[in-house]
């Protein structure tokens, strides 16, 4: 059986966050379920639900932000895939006992109250991957 029991979200980076809200508003008729900043990242975040999954409109607010760098370097789309865990610790560790890089050694809080912890995207099929623990 997959540790991963859903899809939490998919993150996308945007420039201008209330004009990617709107463009989600407009296109597909989705509406904002959650927003919030995330200042240990330097991030502000949207969250537009779609069935139980979210897709997050990421922006960053302040230049030193991770997200400003991705903006910079390959300019606004797909950030990175959050999948939802049972257990982020323990999913954690069994990543690490694989021999992949993670970002963070232990899970820390993310938005909404989750637990969190990053996957590097070398080693993971080049594809940042955040776990996700409700
Ligand atoms: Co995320």
């Amino acid at each position: 059986m997959s540790e991963l029991t859903e899809i939490d979200h998919v993150a996308i980076a945007v420039r201008d966050l209330d004009a990617a809200i709107e463009w989600y508003r407009e296109t597909f008729g989705c509406e904002v379920a959650h927003r919030e900043v995330v200042e240990s990242d330097g991030v502000e975040e949207a969250l537009l639900r779609v069935a139980d999954s979210y897709v997050q409109l990421l922006t960053p607010t302040r230049a030193d932000s991770p997200v400003a760098a991705f903006l910079e370097r390959r300019g606004e789309g797909l950030h990175h895939v959050g999948y939802r865990v049972a257990d982020c610790a323990a999913a954690l560790e069994r990543v690490k006992a694989a021999g992949h890089r993670v970002i963070d050694e232990v899970p820390r809080p993310g938005s909404r109250g989750t637990i969190v912890a990053f996957i590097h995207p070398k080693g993971a099929l080049g594809t940042l991957i955040e776990l996700v623990q409700e």
